[in-house]
């Protein structure tokens, strides 16, 4: 494990009342003690995600599989939701958004049956076959039965039949009760399982984002000793020293004050897929109809939203700024070691003063810190996440962090941060409308 690479939480204190936060502070203790308790049940809890980091036999499980795999030339993840969000928001971070140009094996997220999308991603597979390259065809899904993955995985195994590799191209990500885990056993595919009690939104540590994360050679396992360090820090009835409690508090407060926009402001190109993670853990998990019980009915929820730094400055920020004030945004910058200068040039002074022979870092810096400023002079809400590096480690730290801190604010907003009946209506409308279209 890597140390001094903790990840830091920092917000504005004159912004959330003492007395407010106390009280806040102690409606979770009792949250706080269900997830401690949750540490010891195994995968028997709706919490069981935040075991994922300590399960060794299912890491030791997924290497050897992805071992196996480890001349794969052309990868394709067939999932949505939870079951694809993960890994490419991991993947993309660590290897790049552009790793497919520059890095092997290429990799392409079939996530909606956009026939354009699929056609070109089942193209690229017939190419990198007919090339006898090596390809792997990985579907996840927890319930085994999504409309999309189901349909897009059979798009993709008739191109694996007609060059007759579909037995080994073909691992499958599901739940070992659901009716996909019996068709792969019964059609001789590998399979990993999805833990019970671990959802599509939590399941970034699971065999759902590992597998292919370690087919495309991330270190998986500093990325969980990552989760596995914050959970620790996240389990701390400490509060001031527990950022999952503390950012749950401070966008609940919000929240009631009348802040029901969340703005996550990355300032990282490569991390633009994890805000895309973070947009779904938070808004499926707290946008709910109903209280916890199930009986009062209360609409709940905070809108995510997404904004690159500095790009977006260019586009939301005077929004953010001078619209209305209903936004709680959260800062997050990423250590960087590159060194790209702008060179001195001397007739290019007059554009831009002192802009010569800066680093782009110390220009992103300035940029940010200006941002910050704004924000402040506007008293608009701000909170600040710094991740040291653009590591696995660190990554593993604030995808666990955002993970309990959704569960954290769930039960400060009262409802159930692991269901999604507004989903599944949608998946049951759409299994009737497939059913009155006759080929
Ligand atoms: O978080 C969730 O539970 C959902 O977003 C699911 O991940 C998504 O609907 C896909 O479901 P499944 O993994 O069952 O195919």
């Amino acid at each position: 494990m890597k140390q001094g690479q903790g990840i830091l939480f920092t917000f504005d204190k004159a912004l959330i009342g003492e007395r407010q936060l106390a009280a806040a502070g102690k409606r979770l203790l009792p949250e706080l003690k269900a997830m401690r308790a949750a540490t010891k049940k195994g995968y028997e809890d709706d919490r069981a995600s935040i075991n994922l980091p300590f399960d060794t036999s299912m890491v030791r499980q997924v290497k050897a599989l992805a071992a196996e795999h480890r001349d794969t030339d052309l990868l394709v993840v067939v999932g949505i939701g939870g079951s694809n969000l993960g890994a490419m928001a991991v993947q993309e971070a660590l290897l790049g958004r552009l790793h497919n140009e520059t890095g092997r094996p290429r990799v392409y997220y079939a996530d909606t049956v956009d026939e354009r999308k699929m056609r070109d991603i089942a193209l690229l597979l017939d190419d990198a076959l007919r090339r006898k390259g090596r390809v792997l065809v990985n579907a996840v899904s927890k319930s085994g039965s999504t409309t999309e993955t189901v349909a897009n995985l059979e798009v993709l195994l008739a191109t694996l039949k007609k060059y007759d590799v579909t037995s080994t191209s073909v691992v499958v990500t599901t739940d070992e009760n659901s009716p996909l885990w019996k068709l792969a056993a019964k059609s001789g595919f590998a399979t990993l399982a999805i833990p019970k009690r671990v959802g599509g939104r939590y399941s970034v540590f699971s065999p759902a984002g590992l597998f292919p994360l370690a087919v495309l050679g991330v270190d998986v396992e500093e990325l969980l000793a990552g989760a596995a360090t914050m959970r620790e820090r996240c389990l701390s009835d400490d509060i001031m020293n527990n950022p999952a409690a503390i950012a749950a508090i401070i966008q609940y407060l919000h929240y009631k004050g009348g802040r029901n926009i969340a703005e996550l402001f990355l300032f990282a190109t490569d991390v633009e897929s994890v805000g895309k993670w973070w947009r779904q853990l938070l808004a499926e998990s707290c946008g709910k109809e109903f209280d916890r019980s199930g009986k009062r009915r209360i609409w709940a929820g905070i809108t995510p939203t997404v904004s690159i730094g500095s790009t977006d400055l260019h586009s939301v920020a005077q929004l953010a700024l001078g619209g209305p004030q209903d936004k709680l945004t959260t800062f997050v910058t990423v250590g960087e070691k590159l060194e790209t200068r702008v060179p001195d040039l001397k007739e290019y002074e007059s554009l831009v003063p002192n802009l010569q022979g800066k680093s782009l870092k110390e220009i992103m810096d300035a940029i940010l810190q200006g941002a910050m400023i704004a924000y402040g002079q506007g008293k608009r809400p701000y909170c600040h996440i710094e991740l040291p590096s653009c590591s696995a480690y660190c990554l593993g730290q604030f995808l666990q962090l955002e993970m309990m801190e959704t569960m954290l604010l769930a039960s400060l907003l009262d409802v159930n941060p692991f269901d999604q009946p507004g989903v599944e209506s949608y998946k049951a409308e759409t299994r009737r409308m497939l059913a009155t279209r006759r080929r």
